[in-house]
């Protein structure tokens, strides 16, 4: 996972009229890209050695470390270690998110949950895997919750919404946003979804909010992980950050979690070559997805 660019505001401008931060030698720099690899997956290029330093000494500062290694050591320690991790490991993710925010997915997941609910006794799980503050398990909900009304359908649909920042998780749970923040959503559903607060605030309302399960995971645990199966999981913005073989190994894992017949919903090009007996790719030409077959 991860590496923050555009979505982390760590940068070297923050230094100005700052102390200037240790250097890192070689031997540290593998210590740490080799500590964040095995704990998130992430891989770091030498190019983004500054950004680590960056987000390292800010961070560091913050709680009164001065060297790299007193820091790497304090993380290694204990329960105190442990809750140290979380926010680091928020510092160098890219949390950057949006509502609807690629539409031919949503579309895509759109004939999927209508094909679904067609059905007799039917009710919908989804997984939103790499959820950050709840924008993309927010839409589904809504995508989900126009359908049935239109429908004038009652029934029973869920979605698990994870990711490892538990930052990200505790404004996901939140579900207030700004005005701005709103501009792909239609009109109808912001009025329908939304209550208005003061300064240009909106909540979510509990009818859709109540609908979402939010959970920290680390998405290089999901094979394991304690999950119901899912008829579709959205998978989006994500993967991205992982190496290829690391992609393959969370797909596999993400593969368990569907139902037979259900599908993995992912990010244009972010699977190149990866072959699982259990799915077959969809053909579609702007969207990635992949079904479980039904004898599966
Ligand atoms: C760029 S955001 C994508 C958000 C959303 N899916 C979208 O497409 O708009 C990536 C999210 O993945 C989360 N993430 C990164 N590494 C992760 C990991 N190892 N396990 C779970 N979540 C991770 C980050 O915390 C971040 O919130």
């Amino acid at each position: 996972m991860v590496i923050g660019a555009s979505g982390n505001s760590a940068n070297f401008a923050s230094w100005k009229g700052l102390e200037t931060p240790p250097e890192m030698d070689e031997r540290q720099f593998s210590q740490w890209t080799a500590l964040l690899r095995a704990k998130t997956g992430m891989r770091l290029s030498k190019e983004r050695k500054s950004f680590l330093i960056t987000s390292l000494n800010l961070r560091m500062r913050e709680i009164g470390y001065h060297n790299y290694q007193s820091y790497y050591e304090y993380l290694q320690s204990g329960k105190a270690g442990k809750l140290e991790w979380t926010a680091l490991v928020d510092r160098l993710t890219v949390h950057e998110t949006r509502f609807f925010r690629d539409q031919n997915a949503m579309a895509f997941l759109e004939s999927e949950c209508v094909e679904i609910l067609s059905q007799d006794n039917s009710e919908l799980q989804i997984w939103s895997a790499g959820c950050s503050t709840g924008e993309e398990p927010y839409s589904i909900a809504m995508l989900v919750e126009s359908l049935l009304e239109k429908q004038h359908k009652k029934k029973y649909y869920g979605i698990s919404a994870t990711d490892i920042s538990l930052m990200s998780l505790a404004k996901a749970k939140r579900g207030v946003f700004n005005r701005k923040r709103l501009e792909q959503v239609p009109d109808e559903m912001v009025f329908e979804y939304f209550e208005e607060q003061k300064n240009l605030q909106y909540k979510v309302k509990d009818r859709i909010k109540s609908r979402i399960c939010f959970a920290q995971m680390n998405i290089l645990d999901c094979a394991t992980a304690r999950l119901g199966k899912a008829d579709v999981i959205y998978c989006q913005n994500l993967l991205i950050y992982f190496d290829q073989d690391k992609r393959t190994e969370i797909l596999n894992g993400m593969v368990i979690h569907l139902k037979p017949g259900g599908v993995l919903i992912l990010g244009p090009g972010e699977v190149i070559e990866w072959n699982n007996p259990l799915v077959n790719r969809e053909k579609h030409n702007k969207v990635l997805a992949y079904r479980r077959l039904k004898n599966s």
